[in-house]
């Protein structure tokens, strides 16, 4: 018997006549005779109609919604609406029950919240199949752009003795027994007496070692996951999230804002051509979502016109002293609307790239030419001796979807920011050697991916688009 999957089964008009094995888990049961069956590799199920007549009552009280099931039969021409074939059965099995008093993911509908602590089962919902299948297929679009245009891919290392990224909080990595900690004479922890001799965190980015890749491959890029131990509560952040970052020899800051802008816009429509069942689906569930809540805070266009969008259309690009002067001739800020005021030198506040973004110029914006203070040492310093080559990308909804910039290629200058930032030259001195040896400018980004799905897929918290989400006293499942 040819067993096969929903997807194949709905659209396998060549196969009408034959007979097939479908394997899946119920969703609905009906009149006692239609089974909807979904396996994951679609939105859509597929309907097997059962003549029950010579069946038994318990064959029938095991066919409940989650449970594991294999049916043989017919592919014919659906006789109802809603399908194109469906499965006369001639044979079934039920391949593992789900007793109804107690399988938690009954046919109606369940909030998210509720589905978060069901995340060991919630794959099995429509829309957690959908997010997840669209994740995948950003996956592999992602590895695709790259890999077309000459990208190499290159594993960076998730354990990182370096601390020297400055990017976030860091997951301390030791094998000490932690009731019995080695301390050297001054009654301090003795690194030396750990696994790696020293101190060894989970990396927050892979881009100090993507820099030194591109320094000889030329063009590379990262995929990997990155961990950043902030207490930060909010429906953005993870405490573990995947990265990519590519870096990119003798590109400037504007390469890289082109790399960037090009490479979002090309996901867009990736989603666009392979995902358009999960999109609508996804486009509905939002739709449904948004009746209860107040006009403002719907969306003005759905999920696939958003994306359409972002596809044909440019992204404005300012300056960040062009932004603060535009917040600073803004409604909310003559009217003391904002909670923090906005003022060079400080750093933008989620309500102003919000107001930037989604009422002033109502597309994605990139900005750059940060002020020197608050971005990271390897930023490259502009002439003007105060702001550095930086970008950030801001999404409507999303806020910071990518933060780049052109590297510090120049080694007096470099070595002065290292004083700076107080970050021991003896620390990281395999990447200041890069700049010592054949150095040239250098540019690149980090996309977070997680970032990237919510706004693919529509959903509202970060939470929600990785299977099992690592937040602040959360590492259940
Ligand atoms: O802006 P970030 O911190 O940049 C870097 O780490 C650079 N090393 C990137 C580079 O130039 N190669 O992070 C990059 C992106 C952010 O724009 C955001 O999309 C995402 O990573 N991100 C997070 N996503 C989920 N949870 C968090 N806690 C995140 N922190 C950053
Ligand atoms: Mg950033």
């Amino acid at each position: 018997m040819k067993r096969i999957t929903v997807k194949e089964a709905i659209t396998a008009t060549d196969l009408i006549g034959s007979t097939i094995t479908v394997n899946g888990w119920v969703r609905t049961f009906r009149s006692n005779r239609f089974i909807a069956i979904n396996d994951g590799s679609t939105i859509k199920n597929i309907q097997a109609v059962i003549n029950f007549e010579n069946q038994e009552e318990s064959v029938l009280k095991s066919i409940n919604t989650g449970a594991a099931i294999s049916v043989t039969g017919t592919l014919v021409e659906s006789q109802g609406g809603g399908q194109n074939v469906e499965i006369q059965v001639s044979s079934f099995e039920i391949l593992g029950e789900a007793n109804p008093e107690e399988y938690p993911l009954q046919p109606k509908k369940h909030s998210l919240e509720f589905l978060r602590e069901k995340a060991h089962l919630r794959i099995r919902t429509n829309t957690f199949g959908a997010v997840f299948r669209v994740r995948h297929a950003m996956s592999y679009a992602i590895h695709n752009y790259f890999h077309t245009r000459g990208f190499y891919q290159m594993h960076t290392p998730i354990i990182t003795g370096s601390d020297a990224e400055g990017a976030g909080e860091m997951f301390r990595v030791t094998t000490n027994d932690q009731n019995n900690v080695p301390k050297n004479e001054e009654g301090e922890v003795d690194t030396t007496k750990d696994f790696f001799g020293k101190e060894t965190n989970l990396t927050v980015s892979g881009q100090l070692e993507a820099e030194l890749g591109a320094l000889g491959l030329g063009k590379v890029y990262t995929f990997g996951p990155t961990f950043r131990a902030e207490n930060s509560n909010t429906t953005r952040h993870l405490a573990e999230f995947w990265m990519i970052e590519p870096e990119v020899a003798f590109n400037d800051i504007i390469d890289n804002m082109n790399l960037a802008e090009d490479f979002l816009k090309s996901l867009a429509q990736y989603a666009l051509d392979n995902c358009m069942d999960d999109l609508e689906f996804l486009r509905d569930r939002e739709l449904q979502e948004e009746k209860s809540k107040p006009q403002i805070e719907r969306n003005e266009l759905n999920l696939i016109e958003r994306l359409q969008f972002i596809t044909a259309n440019d992204f404005e690009r300012i300056t960040y002293t062009e932004a603060i002067r535009i917040l600073e001739n803004s409604k909310p800020y003559k009217k003391k609307k904002f909670q923090y005021m906005p003022e060079w030198g400080s750093d933008l506040q989620t309500e102003h790239e919000r107001f930037l973004v989604e009422k002033h110029f109502k597309k994605p914006v990139i900005i750059n030419n940060y002020p020197a203070s608050f971005k990271a040492f390897y930023m490259r310093a502009n002439e003007d001796g105060k702001t550095v080559a930086a970008m950030d990308i801001l999404f409507p909804g999303i806020g910071e979807i990518i933060g780049g910039s052109q590297r510090e290629e120049r080694l007096d200058v470099l070595k002065e920011k290292c004083k700076d930032f107080n970050i021991p030259e003896e620390h990281i001195w395999w990447y200041l050697e890069t700049r010592k040896f054949g150095t040239c400018k250098h540019s690149g980004f980090g996309l977070g991916f997680e970032r990237l799905v919510m706004f693919v897929t529509g959903m509202t918290n970060i939470r929600d688009v990785i299977p099992f989400p690592r937040t602040p006293n959360n590492a259940e499942f």
